[in-house]
Order: structure tokens, then C-alpha cells, then sequence
């Protein structure tokens, strides 16, 4: 079996990719990366040392290059991560974010058709729900729950899901959908919450924690979400969508509070910052489906999850050092210069 990931030498897909190459060394895993700011081929490193793996860096909205790879490698599954991923990026520049994250979906969806394909799956955010109220704990997003969106990031990502299911519904492509909840891990780019916690606790610079820190998210240790996708991209049904989430709700002030203490680091760190515009509150995923249909459940709960984070951010500083000495150093100048 040949697989696309695309978005590999990202946060999850990276992840994914390892997480394949460890359960299916049989398979061929083609990665496809245009390789933005937020993509590292230091993170594939260890796959490139397998025989089983190749890397082709190429834009997901570049049809003629697409169509190539496609020609060429006449892949049976295609799993899709390539997307402009940061909220707060897209509140800056909304523009690039309709083109990777929909017309390249688009582009990946043709190539699909033409030369034929077991399944397309597009990995999907929880997102795309909007967000739920502080004081209704009782409510989580389903599969039925109405596309709600607030950032041009969630409407992009929304977007796309809808141009999926269509092209399940016209064309009769074999696709499914995850939507996701927050992610962490391994490979995490150090501009999300979490990374960003730990790399600047470990240099005790101020950590900026949004308006008051109350926002919910529900977060989920990256392997899990891979055994999620794995799962329904070769059992699940075509033409479904399947919430992954492990009922791990933390508010933000939560979570720095638990990486300050397991890195030993005073909460004094912790600075409030202006908030974002169009701050979703909470999100919360309701994953009875994929358990009850594919019998898939998280494997890793968030004290653990997070204690293991911080592990691999001790044990991979050169990682994210290097990062961090880049281009990202006028990213967070820039971002939170007037917080
Ligand atoms: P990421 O930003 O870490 O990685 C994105 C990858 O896509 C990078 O390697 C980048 O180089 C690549 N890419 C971007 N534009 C491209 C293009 N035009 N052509 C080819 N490659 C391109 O993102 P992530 O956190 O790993 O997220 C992966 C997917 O999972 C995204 O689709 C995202 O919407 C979804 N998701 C993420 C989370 C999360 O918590 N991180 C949660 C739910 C869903
Ligand atoms: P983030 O990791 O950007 O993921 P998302 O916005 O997709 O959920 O942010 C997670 C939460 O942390 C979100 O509520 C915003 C908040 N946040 C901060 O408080 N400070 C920060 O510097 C960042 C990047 C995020």
C-alpha cells in the first residue's frame, strides 16, 4: 500500500508519519510538504532513514506538481494535514489560509479522482463547531452539531469539510473526515500554547496567557489522535465524519499552571495579556461515535500526556532552539508587541 501524508513535516503529520511507520513497516509513505514556516524536516529526520519513506516538497494547491506525484506514485490512500493551522495567524492574513486549506484540498481531491483511490481522508478540526458556553459543561460538540465558525482558520478548515462531503455525495469519492480537539506532543510548533508555555518557562521569559485564561480546550496527547485517523481512514465508513476528542477539558491558566509545576518554575512567570479578537470559549468533544463504531479510545491521559510533552522538550532543546533562533523570533516580537 502507498500512502500521501500531506503536511508531514508538520506537528501531526509528523507524528502520523512515524506513528505508520512503526505499525505498517510494509507500507510505502510518500510525504508531501510545500515546507512553510511551520514545517521541519528535522522532525522527519529518523523517517528518512527508512526505505519506506520519501519526502516531495510541493505546494498541496499546485495542481500540475499534484497531478505528477499522483501520476507517478498512484497512491492508495491519502491522508490530508497540510493546512495554515495558527488562529491567530489567520486573524493577520486570512488569504493564504483559503487557498492551502481549500483549494488545495480541492487539488488533492482531483488528483483522487482522476487516478483513482482507495480513501481520501481529510483531517478535520473540532473547530469548525465554533465554540460552546463557559457555564453549559454539560454540552460537547457531535458529529450533528451545526458548522459554527468564528476565525477565518476554522472557516477555511469548514469550508474544506464541506467541499469533501461533496465530492463524496457528486463524484462518489471514497473520503472520510476527523475533527479533532487540541492537540500536544512530540514536534509541536512552539507558537501553540503549549510549546510556546514551555520553551520560554524553561528561559523564564513571561508567559502571555489570553484575557483571563478562562478558555476551555480539550486536549488530546498527539498519538492518540494518529491511532484515531489510522483507524478510520482503513475501517471507517466512506462518506462520514468522526469526532476524536478524550474529554480532557483544561481552561488555559490550568494548563500553564501544570507545566509550571512539573518544570518547577514559579507562577509569577504568568502574565494576561490583551485577548484574542473572536476567542472561542470552549470547546468539548463528544467521541461516543468513533468508540462505539471502531472501538477507539485515548490511551493517554493529561497529567501523563503533558508530563511526557515536557519530557521531549528537555530531551530535544536543539529542536526547538533552532526555531526559535529563526524567523520565529520577529514572529512573536511582532504578535505580541502590543498585547
Ligand atoms: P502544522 O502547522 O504544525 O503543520 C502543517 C504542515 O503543513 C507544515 O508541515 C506545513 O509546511 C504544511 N503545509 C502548509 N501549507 C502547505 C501547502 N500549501 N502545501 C503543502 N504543505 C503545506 O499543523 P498541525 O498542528 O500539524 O495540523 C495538521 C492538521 O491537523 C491541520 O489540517 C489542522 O487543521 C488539523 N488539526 C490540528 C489540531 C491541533 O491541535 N494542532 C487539532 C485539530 C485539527
Ligand atoms: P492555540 O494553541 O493557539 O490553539 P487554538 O487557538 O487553535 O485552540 O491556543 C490554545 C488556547 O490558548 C487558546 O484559548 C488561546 C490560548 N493562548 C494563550 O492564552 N496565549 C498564547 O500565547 C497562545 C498562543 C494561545
Amino acid at each position: 500500500m502507498t500512502i500521501i501524508v500531506t503536511g508531514g513535516a508538520g506537528f501531526i503529520g509528523g507524528n502520523f508519519i512515524y506513528y505508520q511507520l512503526k505499525h505498517y513497516p510494509q507500507d510505502r509513505i510518500v510525504c508531501l510538504d510545500s515546507l512553510t514556516y511551520a514545517g521541519n524536516l528535522k522532525t522527519l529526520e529518523g523517517a528518512m532513514k527508512s526505505d519506506h519513506f520519501c519526502f516531495v516538497k510541493c505546494d498541496v494547491a499546485d495542481r500540475e506538481a499534484v497531478f505528477a506525484l499522483f501520476e507517478e506514485e498512484k497512491p492508495d490512500i491519502v491522508v490530508n494535514f497540510a493546512a495554515e493551522s495558527h488562529v491567530d495567524r489567520s486573524v493577520e492574513n486570512p488569504e493564504i489560509f483559503l487557498k492551502t486549506n481549500i483549494m488545495g484540498t480541492q487539488v488533492l481531491m482531483d488528483a483522487c479522482r482522476k487516478y483513482g483511490i482507495l480513501r481520501f481522508h481529510q483531517v478535520g478540526t473540532d473547530e469548525v463547531y465554533g465554540d460552546l458556553p463557559l457555564d453549559r459543561p454539560d454540552l460537547f460538540f457531535s458529529e450533528d452539531s451545526p458548522l459554527h465558525t468564528s476565525s477565518p482558520y476554522s472557516a477555511s478548515k469548514a469550508a474544506a469539510d464541506l467541499l469533501v462531503l461533496a465530492y463524496s455525495r457528486t463524484f462518489g469519492l471514497p473520503v472520510s473526515i476527523t475533527r479533532c480537539s487540541n492537540n500536544y506532543g512530540p514536534y509541536h510548533f512552539p507558537e501553540k500554547l503549549i510549546p510556546l508555555i514551555i520553551t520560554r518557562a524553561l528561559a523564564d521569559e513571561s508567559l502571555p496567557v489570553y484575557g483571563t485564561g478562562e478558555n476551555i480546550r480539550d486536549w488530546l496527547y498527539v498519538e492518540d489522535h494518529c491511532s484515531a485517523i489510522d483507524l478510520v481512514m482503513r475501517k471507517g465508513r466512506e462518506g462520514e465524519v468522526y469526532n476524536i476528542g478524550a474529554h480532557n477539558e483544561r481552561n488555559n491558566l490550568q494548563v500553564v499552571k501544570t507545566i509550571l509545576s512539573a518544570l518547577g518554575k514559579p507562577e509569577s512567570l504568568i502574565r494576561f495579556v490583551k485577548d484574542r479578537p473572536g476567542h472561542d470559549r470552549r470547546y468539548a468533544i463528544d467521541p461516543t461515535k468513533i468508540q462505539n463504531e471502531l472501538g477507539w479510545e485515548a490511551q493517554t491521559d493529561f497529567d501523563t500526556g503533558i508530563r511526557k510533552t515536557v519530557q521531549w522538550y528537555l530531551d530535544h532543546q536543539s529542536w526547538w532552539k533552532e526555531i526559535l533562533a529563526g524567523d520565529y523570533r520577529d514572529y512573536y516580537a511582532q504578535m505580541y508587541a502590543n498585547r
